[in-house]
Formats: structure tokens, sequence, C-alpha cells
């Protein structure tokens, strides 16, 4: 079988950019026992991925001229696991390739009965949805009651927080770059109010959006747009660090929040999380955000990018506010 890979070919300083990642083609080994051979369908683009270029990433470094780490979804050509047959879709960790030889065990079939395979990276994907859901409902747990703001709002986690946040009852202010994602988010998102950080008046926009303070942050950014957001919290605000996008490409040391004496002044607080606390939550959050779906009260437009060769552009654009919703990679 043969299989073209990206690899990282070499450690981006600041910035990524497509020259730091190199297609490479090979033949896959036979299937020993307990191995199933997988055509990759689609593959997340995920900004955690970016962190895997430096050394020392919580997620674990990527080698230089190895596959890049992805998720994905894929169909089984030929299986040597009990339990997974040609044909069937499964999830797992695929890595940014055509195609993949893979234990079954590290594999999660997929039903596709109700929502195509592909749902399950974005809308009820463990980095997209079901992070969303997760920091909205158990970490954050917004009421009828909280004005939430969600930064990078038009990106995949931020689109579906503020999905989420709404049909808790909440009012919902967006944030992204640009009047094409503030269109987006006021009118295929249903934010209450969206506001443009790219133009120059960030904290008048949040005073005009937030008139009585903000109760919940979900922060997918960090950096100047944390602090913006600090200057506006109420009594008692829930500040909650899912990630923190504007320093990835960092060359210098972590900027942290220069407002956060705002947190003891206002008898708030600062959670991070990460999607794994929640994994004995898994089949709940699911099975909640399913119904969500096929009910209308959740969607997650996607953006595919068509051919292994459009990875490493693909992955460029989550930090040049390129897309809208999640992206994908049909390889
Ligand atoms: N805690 C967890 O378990 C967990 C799990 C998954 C993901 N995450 C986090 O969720 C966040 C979103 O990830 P995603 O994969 O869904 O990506 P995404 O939101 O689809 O793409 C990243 C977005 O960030 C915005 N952005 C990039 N650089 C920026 C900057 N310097 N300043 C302001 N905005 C910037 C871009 O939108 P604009 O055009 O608006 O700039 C872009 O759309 C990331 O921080 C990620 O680490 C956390």
């Amino acid at each position: 079988m043969k299989n073209t890979k990206v690899v990282l070919q070499k450690r981006p300083d600041g910035a990524v950019s497509e020259s730091d990642m190199v297609l490479v083609e090979e033949t896959i080994a036979p299937l020993e026992p307990g191995e199933v051979m997988l055509e990759v369908e689609h593959l997340s683009v995920d900004a955690f991925i970016r962190t895997t270029f430096d050394e020392g990433a919580f997620h674990g470094t990527a080698g230089l001229g190895q596959p890049i780490m992805a998720l994905g979804t894929a169909r089984v050509v030929d299986s040597r696991f009990e339990g997974l047959n040609q044909g069937d879709a499964v999830f797992g960790p695929m890595g940014a390739q055509t195609h993949a030889k893979l234990p079954g065990a590290m594999l999660q079939k997929l039903n596709e009965d109700e929502l195509p395979a592909r749902c399950y990276l974005g809308v009820l994907g463990l980095a997209t949805g079901m992070t969303a859901y997760a920091g909205m409902v158990k970490v954050a747990q917004v009421s009828k009651d909280d004005t939430v703001v969600v930064s990078a709002a038009a990106g995949a986690v931020g689109s579906c927080a503020c999905q989420v946040a709404k049909n808790l009852g909440a009012r919902v202010i967006g944030i992204a770059g640009g009047a094409a994602k503030v269109d987006y988010l006021l009118n295929e998102i249903g934010c209450d109010a969206a506001v443009d950080y790219k133009a120059p008046d960030l904290a008048d926009q949040l005073a005009e959006a937030a008139p009585d303070g903000v109760d919940v942050f979900f922060d997918n950014v960090g950096g100047d747009i944390l602090d913006a957001v600090l200057l506006q919290i109420n009594e008692r605000a829930r500040v909650i660090i899912c990630g923190a996008v504007s320093q990835y490409e960092r060359t210098g040391d972590v900027q942290g929040p220069t407002n956060y004496l705002k947190i003891p002044e206002k008898n708030a607080s600062m959670l991070g999380f990460t999607v794994m606390r929640f994994a004995e939550d898994y089949p709940e959050i699911q099975a909640a955000i399913t119904e969500w779906v096929l009910s209308g009260q959740l969607k997650l437009p996607e953006q595919v990018e068509s051919g292994i060769d459009q990875f490493p552009r693909a992955l460029t654009l989550l930090f040049s506010g390129g897309h809208m919703g999640k992206l994908l990679v049909a390889p």
C-alpha cells in the first residue's frame, strides 16, 4: 500500500510556514496481527498541532522527519483486528497522511447512522465540540443569567462554544478578526453581539457589547485579548482558559495577563482545563451534542481543503485567520 505523509522538516522560529513541512511517499509494510490498514478520509486541522513543533510540547514533540500529528477519520481497507472490518469508519490518531497502519486497539469504530463520520472531528470532536461543551457546561457552569464572551469565536471550538452558551440561555458575545467573521457570528452562529479585535477600538467595542459587564470569559486566545476582557469582568466572574492561540507562535516567553489583579478585585476565578479531564463524561457529552445537532440547536460549518498537499497551507490558515468554523483536510 502506497502512502503520502506530511513530515516536519524544520522547527519554525515563530510563525509556522508551509516550507517547515514536506511531503514524503512510502510503501506501507503488510499488516501484523492486531493491526488495521486505513484510507484516511478527513484530517482535523487543530491549533495544538503547531505546539507539537516545539521542544517540550504538552501534547508531545513532533520529531524531524516524522509524520505530523493529526486526529482523523478513516475507512478500514484491510483488518487483522477482531472487531473492525473492511468498510468500517473509524476515528483515531491518523497522522497527516493519506493511509495509515495502526493497532486496532487505538481506533474508535464510528456509528454513521445519525451523522457522517467527519462530524467526529468537528461538532462531535474531542478537540472541538466536546471541548466547547466541557468548558461551558462542566467548567464555567454557564446559566441563563450570564453574559458570556468567547474569543477566537469564529473558529472551530469558538463557534461551538458560542452556541453551547446560547443553548444554556446566556447572552453571548463573540470576538473574532474582521468584518466577515463578525457577520458570521451574528448571522450564522447566533451571537447576540460580535466584536472585531482587529479594529482599533477593542475596549470600546467590548464595553458597548457588554454594558453590564462579563460573567464568563471562554478564552481561546490569551495575550492582549485576555487583558482587554479582564478589564470588563463582573463580581464573581469565571475566566476559563481553554487555550492561548496568540501565544503558540511566540519566539520568547508566554505573555501573561497584565490585568490579573482584576481577579482578586472582582472575587473572580481563573480556571484552565483540558477536555481529557472529562474522559468519564464523554458518552454523556456526545449524547447531549448529538441531540442538539439533530434538533438544529448546534451546527458547525466546515471548510474542507482537498488533497494531502494542502495540509501545510491549511495549518498556516489557523494562525492567519483564513478559515471559519471547522477546518478539515480531505487527503
Ligand atoms: N483545553 C482543551 O482541551 C482544548 C482542546 C482543543 C482546543 N483547545 C484550544 O482551543 C482554541 C481553538 O482551537 P481550534 O483548533 O478550534 O482553532 P480555531 O479556533 O479553528 O482556529 C484558531 C483561531 O484563532 C484565531 N487566532 C489565531 N491567531 C490569533 C491571534 N494572534 N490573536 C487572536 N486570534 C487569533 C483565528 O481567528 P481570527 O481570524 O479571529 O484571528 C483562528 O480562527 C486553541 O487555543 C486551542 O489550543 C483547547
